[in-house]
């Protein structure tokens, strides 16, 4: 090791050193490209996750790796964004949504085709866990539903699209639903399954950055899941992008956020119906007229 200190942590060994104006400056990129406000407790998480990459670039220090980032080299950009983000996602998690989702379905399958948005879409248990939802709740394993499942991260976006998942992650699913639902893949690691074609067909995975200007997506949809990202980012950035989920969302659409994430500040655009479930305002806009378009790719 060739320091025993990052600057902060007198007892903390590491292999390269960590100044505070580095720190900042990395703060200020993973702000500037994911929109992820971190505090000073995420120093050390920042630490070793970046220490990785210093490591398969061999570089010496944070400052090259920093210049690195500057110069906006974009295989180097993906990894750090991808270094960056929080990925714990699970099957059915906040499964109340999922019972909402159902009934809605059933309601609408009358009238359209389904069109659901799933963003910050992790690994993939997310939209699956709506796949799921819909073929039970439409009684199908073909059912008129789209969902397109976005993230930042592209490793997490290749996990999704693959399916496949270690027997923890599906350990509390009822045992019809994972039998339906799921099958053992030939060559897959052992103990593994692999989620069925059928619900991969109702998926179409992509990249799409919250924070850019433009999003490849075109609307409207009927629901919008956003669960468990804004609570990275500060208010006004969740606004913005408050801002652009209405119009690709149809007036009866809902939007459907995380346990901790509370819309409060943008009360004029979205009006919770509770068990963080919102709805659009009369004022938010010109949701489904223009298919969302406007503030689409
Ligand atoms: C904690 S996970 C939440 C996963 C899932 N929505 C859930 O609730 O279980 C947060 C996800 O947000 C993604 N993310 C972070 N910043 C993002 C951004 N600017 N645009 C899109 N996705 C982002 C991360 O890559 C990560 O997969």
């Amino acid at each position: 090791m060739s320091e025993s200190a990052t600057g902060l942590y007198p007892n903390f060994n590491a292999d390269f050193r960590l100044t505070d104006a580095e720190f900042n400056r990395i703060r200020e990129l993973v702000r500037e490209h994911t929109g992820i406000a971190l505090s000073d407790a995420k120093r050390q998480l920042v630490y070793g996750r970046l220490a990785r990459r210093l490591r398969a670039l061999r570089l010496d220090d944070f400052s090259s790796y920093i210049e690195l980032l500057e110069a906006g080299e974009s295989g180097e950009l993906e990894q750090f964004t991808n270094a960056v983000t929080t990925n714990l996602t699970s099957f059915f998690r906040e499964a109340h949504h999922f019972d909402i989702l159902a009934d809605n379905l059933r309601k609408i399958a009358e009238k359209r085709p389904i069109r659901i948005w799933c963003n910050a879409a992790s690994t993939g248990e997310e939209p699956y866990s709506l796949a799921i939802t819909a073929c039970e709740a439409l009684g199908s394993m073909t059912p008129p539903v789209q969902i397109i499942a976005s993230d930042l991260d592209t490793n997490v976006l290749r996990h999704g699209e693959q399916g496949v998942y270690t027997a923890d992650r599906v350990e509390r699913m009822e045992p019809a639903r994972l039998q339906k639902f799921f099958t053992k893949g030939i060559g897959d690691p052992q103990g593994s399954v692999r989620v069925r074609p059928e619900l991969q067909r109702l998926i179409n995975f992509r990249q799409i950055n919250l924070l850019e200007s433009r999003w490849n997506l075109q609307g409207p949809f009927d629901a919008i899941f956003c669960r468990n990202v804004m609570i990275y980012f500060d208010k006004p950035t969740q606004y913005g992008i408050l801002e652009r989920f209405a119009p690709l969302l149809r007036p009866d659409g809902l939007l459907y956020a995380g346990h901790s994430e509370n819309f409060m500040h943008a009360a004029k655009i979205f009006r919770s119906i509770g068990r963080t479930v919102y709805a659009r305002t009369p004022d938010s806009g010109d949701g489904g007229r223009d298919g969302g378009r406007s503030s689409a790719a």
